[in-house]
C-alpha cells in the first residue's frame, strides 16, 4: 500500500467511526445466516442511521414495498440481502453531506451528485434493456468515496492539479494522481477494502474514470462512468475538476448513449433530483 492511500485511509477515520454501527450491520448481513433481527437491533440503536435508512427506503430505494414509517417494516419488507444494499447505501450519507473545500464541493454537493450518480445508472439501465444487478445504485452513490478521503490533501494542491488538467488536457483523475501520486478513485476503492465491503463495489469505484482500463465484466462500471459524465453534464457537483472530463467513446458506443436516450435519462433524473434536494435540505442542516 503507497504511503498516500494509507494516510488517505487514516483521514477515513472518523467517517468509519461515524459509520460504525451501519458497518456492523453490513458484515453481520454479509453473513449468508444473517439474521435480518439482529440487523434491525444494531440500525435501531443509531437514530441518525435510522432516520436515512427510513428516507431511503421512502425513495423505493431496493422495493416500493419498504415505504413504511418504520425500521422494522423496511427490515421486514426488504430481507437480508436488501436490507444490505440499503445499508452500504446510506452507510455514509453523512460523511457525502460535507462540504469538501478541495474539490470546491459546499454542503449537501457530494451527496447530490452521488445520488445523481446511482439514480442516473438506474435509468441508464432501464431504458436501453440492461439487466443489472441490484449492487449498481449503492456502487453509484459510493462511487466517489475517495473524494472524501483525499479533499484535505486537495485543499493544498488543487490549483495546482486542476491548471496541470487544463494546461496539458488531462481529466482531473490523472492530474490528480500525478501530483498526489494516486487518484480519489484508488483511494475510493482501497477505502471500501479496507473497511471489507465487497469489491463488487470496490471495482466499479477504482474504475469509474477508466472503464476501458477493466478486465472482465464490466457492465455496472460502464454505467456509474456513464452516469457520472451525465451528473458533469446536468451540472450536478461539477466542483472543481467537473469540465476535465469526457465520457470513454467505448461506453458511449457499448451502452448506446445516444442523444435521445441521453435526454430521457436526464429528464428522468431531474425528477429524482427533487428528492434529493429535499433530503439536503431536510438532513443537510442538522
Ligand atoms: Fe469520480
Ligand atoms: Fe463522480
Amino acid at each position: 500500500m503507497t504511503d498516500i492511500i494509507s494516510r488517505a485511509l487514516s483521514k477515513m477515520e472518523d467517517v468509519q467511526a461515524e459509520s460504525r454501527i451501519a458497518l456492523d450491520a453490513i458484515h453481520l448481513l454479509q453473513n449468508p445466516t444473517a439474521s435480518v433481527e439482529a440487523a434491525r437491533e444494531l440500525i435501531e440503536g443509531d437514530p441518525q442511521l435510522s432516520k436515512t435508512l427510513l428516507l431511503l427506503a421512502d425513495l423505493g430505494f431496493y422495493g416500493e414495498s419498504a415505504k413504511t414509517d418504520s425500521i422494522k417494516g423496511v427490515c421486514d419488507s426488504l430481507g437480508a440481502h436488501r436490507l444490505f444494499l440499503l445499508t452500504a447505501s446510506g452507510a455514509v450519507f453523512h460523511a457525502l453531506m460535507r462540504p469538501l473545500n478541495g474539490y470546491s464541493l459546499t454542503r449537501g454537493k457530494l451527496w447530490e451528485h452521488s445520488f445523481f450518480v446511482g439514480v442516473a445508472a438506474g435509468h441508464i439501465a432501464r431504458i436501453r434493456g440492461f439487466q443489472v444487478p441490484d449492487h449498481m445504485l449503492a456502487a453509484g452513490l459510493l462511487h466517489d468515496i475517495g473524494k472524501i478521503a483525499l479533499a484535505e490533501f486537495l485543499e493544498v494542491d488543487s490549483g495546482k492539479i486542476l491548471q496541470m488538467a487544463l494546461d496539458r488536457s488531462l481529466p482531473f483523475d490523472a492530474a490528480e494522481a500525478e501530483v498526489l501520486g494516486v487518484n480519489h478513485a484508488e483511494v475510493g476503492a482501497a477505502v471500501l477494502r479496507h473497511w471489507r465491503l465487497p469489491s463488487y463495489f470496490a471495482v466499479p469505484v477504482r474504475w469509474h474514470h477508466d472503464p476501458d482500463a477493466l478486465k472482465g465484466e464490466s457492465m455496472v462500471t460502464e454505467i456509474i462512468h456513464a452516469a457520472d459524465m451525465l451528473s458533469f453534464m446536468a451540472g450536478v457537483g461539477i466542483g472543481v475538476e467537473g469540465l476535465t472530463y469526457a465520457p470513454a467513446e467505448s461506453v458511449v458506443h457499448h451502452i448506446g448513449l445516444t442523444p435521445l436516450v441521453t435526454e430521457k435519462v436526464l429528464c428522468a433524473t431531474e425528477i429524482d433530483m427533487e428528492h434529493a434536494k429535499k433530503i439536503t435540505a431536510e438532513m443537510g442542516m442538522e
